[in-house]
């Protein structure tokens, strides 16, 4: 099914062919009603580059344009745009095939990739804290997006579980641990021991020197150690998962940086073997000399007392995505401090032949109140688990006033849809590379561009079918309970009509949103959706006010119970992408 915007510019690009003109410009979404739906400026462009006049470019497009069965006449505006207004007949027929197409008028991608989102990442022996949910809320979004258009995606937790830093969390074990409190609260105990070995290593040679020997141990396959360091992983595995499951995150890897461990020394010797790394003072080195931006930046893969880093192990995830699971595009979900070392893994991935389009997604920080790095009052960073435990309390507190004769359960499990979706909305309605002041109240709100107030509309969808299903009950009407229990060829088409302009909008709007959604790729930025689906409980809300639903007559009361409809799996299959849930009551 081809959205307007497609079957528009196809129309004109003919026009444009037929008028001997060359393809040029955009067709857009207008930004203003005042211009009609969709807007083109080939004539401005075209004008300007054969100094002819803008408007007479146009008036000639438009006579080799025939777009009436879709449009009012197209009008010449301004400078020279060209306007179209869908006509009414052609919305309703389109918004009709939505009811009847599963994914909403959303085209399966022509060219479908095998994406791996790595995304989340968190490192072991450190709680995940508040800056860790851009990546893991902005991930899941983009692969549940990828996915739906028709992407094969594997989600890949790529935890850091594997490094220096367990040097100094197996000297802290032995050396400092309290059985008491690792049986009270196991991470926590086991970051106190590594914050603890930290700040003494840098003051003491002999415990720094110490912590070392513990790593290489480690590395070398002591019994002891991987004991330790296995216990250590799998306590911070449990407060993960934890938070993945409140946030209903789920991987289809996880391959952390330990995974790699045996590949390493391969991929340190191919390099060198291929003349793309070389020996310099006893380390391993790729150097980018003849790339301006990376030219004194070396890229360290082996240390001069013959340890890996971080950079080795991420060459060998390359290998791994590439060679083993087929991707042939990867991106990473990983904050701006990585941009130096993601561009030096993706030129040495280059340099080594792997076919693949890499793209580093980054994102800007949530802040405080103060405007600074979000912290406890402790001056700590904010625990995730605690954060997404507060936000299904205070959802529970707004569950609570509206609607206090729900029962407990019901309220707990509509209180967790609604904080949860607060919470990554907030996020998610930012342009990525934004940095955002984390509130409470901002992000709880009914009314705004918050979850809540998305998914009030739909709540409010619901009540409707539900009241219209115990007033059909009697009379078996067509739009009893919900539409989709409708039977069989019941020809949405036949009862939609749309009259009121708040319907025509109405109608419009939801079907832009097979427009919208791939848009999200292109720059990967879920704000687009969240964005339009603001606007387009907006555009429910006007309509809801215009226009009565139950109390119309017919076959204006089954028509608008069909807007409703189209517009409630709008707004949960469009939220569903963003990651949020919707309750039915709330
Ligand atoms: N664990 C890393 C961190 O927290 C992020 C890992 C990102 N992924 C990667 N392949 N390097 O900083």
């Amino acid at each position: 099914m081809e959205t307007f915007q497609e079957l528009l510019a196809k129309k004109f690009a003919g026009a444009l062919a037929k008028a001997g003109l060359p393809e040029t410009g955009e067709l857009t979404l207008t930004s203003d009603p005042r211009f009609g739906d969709y807007q083109s400026n080939a004539a401005l462009i075209l004008g300007k580059q054969r100094r002819e006049n803008p408007r007479g470019v146009a008036a000639k497009i438009l006579t080799s344009l025939d777009v009436a069965e879709l449009c009012d006449p197209p009008q010449v505006a301004g400078a020279g745009f060209i306007n179209f207004t869908l006509r009414p007949e052609a919305v309703t027929t389109k918004a009709a095939e939505l009811l009847e197409d599963q994914k909403l008028g959303v085209a399966t991608t022509a060219s479908p990739n095998r994406i791996v989102i790595d995304f989340g990442s968190p490192n072991v022996a450190k709680p995940m804290h508040v800056g860790h949910i851009r990546s893991i809320v902005l991930g899941d979004a983009l692969a549940r997006i990828a996915r739906f258009l028709g992407h094969e995606v594997i989600r890949d937790n790529h935890i850091g579980d594997w490094g220096t830093q367990f040097g100094m969390v197996i000297w802290g074990w032995k050396n400092l641990l309290d059985q008491q409190a690792l049986a009270r609260d196991p991470l926590a105990e086991i970051v106190r021991i590594y914050k603890e070995t930290n700040e003494r290593s840098t003051i003491d040679p002999q415990i720094r020197e110490a912590c070392r020997q513990e790593l290489v141990k480690l590395q070398a396959g002591d019994k002891e150690n991987l004991d330790i360091w296995n216990e250590c992983v799998a306590f911070s595995m449990q407060d993960f998962e934890h938070v993945y499951e409140l946030l209903d995150i789920h991987y289809d890897i996880q391959c952390g940086e330990s995974f790699y461990n045996n590949r390493l020394p391969g991929v340190v010797e191919r390099l060198l073997k291929s003349g793309i790394a070389e020996m310099s003072e006893g380390a391993v080195v790729v150097f980018f000399r003849d790339v301006p931006a990376l030219a004194d930046k070396p890229c360290i893969i082996r240390k001069n007392d013959g340890g890996y880093n971080y950079a080795t192990s991420d060459i060998a995830t390359v290998d791994y995505r590439v060679n083993d699971l087929k991707a042939d595009t990867i991106w990473y979900v990983v904050g701006a401090p990585q941009i130096l070392h993601f561009k030096q893994i993706f030129e040495i991935a280059r340099r080594a032949g792997y076919q693949a389009d890499f793209r580093h997604i980054t994102f800007g920080s949530v802040l405080g109140d103060d405007r600074k790095l979000m912290k406890t009052r402790s001056g700590e960073n904010v625990p995730l688990r605690q954060l997404l435990e507060e936000a299904g309390a205070r959802a529970r507190k707004i569950v609570e006033e509206k609607n206090p004769d729900l029962i407990e359960q019901e309220k707990t499990e509509i209180a967790r849809k609604i904080g949860i979706g607060a919470v990554k909305y907030a996020d998610l309605s930012q342009y990525r590379m934004t940095d955002y002041i984390f509130s409470w109240d901002k992000m709880l709100a009914l009314q705004g561009n918050t979850a809540p107030y998305l998914q009030n509309a739909y709540v409010r969808i619901r009540s409707i079918f539900r009241k219209a299903g115990e007033a059909d009950s009697c009379s078996h009407g067509p739009m009893a309970g919900r539409a989709e229990d409708a039977p069989q060829g019941r020809g949405y088409k036949d009862s939609l009509v749309l009259a009121e302009s708040a319907e025509i909008s109405l109608a419009k709007r939801l079907c832009q949103f097979a427009e919208v959604v791939p848009q999200v790729l292109n720059d990967f930025r879920p704000n687009i959706l969240a964005n339009y689906l603001f606007e387009l409980a907006n555009s429910f809300h006007s309509f809801y006010e215009a226009c009565p639903v139950l109390k119309a007559p017919e076959p204006t009361r089954s028509s608008r119970l069909v807007l409703c409809e189209l517009t409630g799996r709008v707004l949960e299959r469009g939220l569903d992408l963003l990651g949020i849930k919707v309750p039915e009551k709330m």
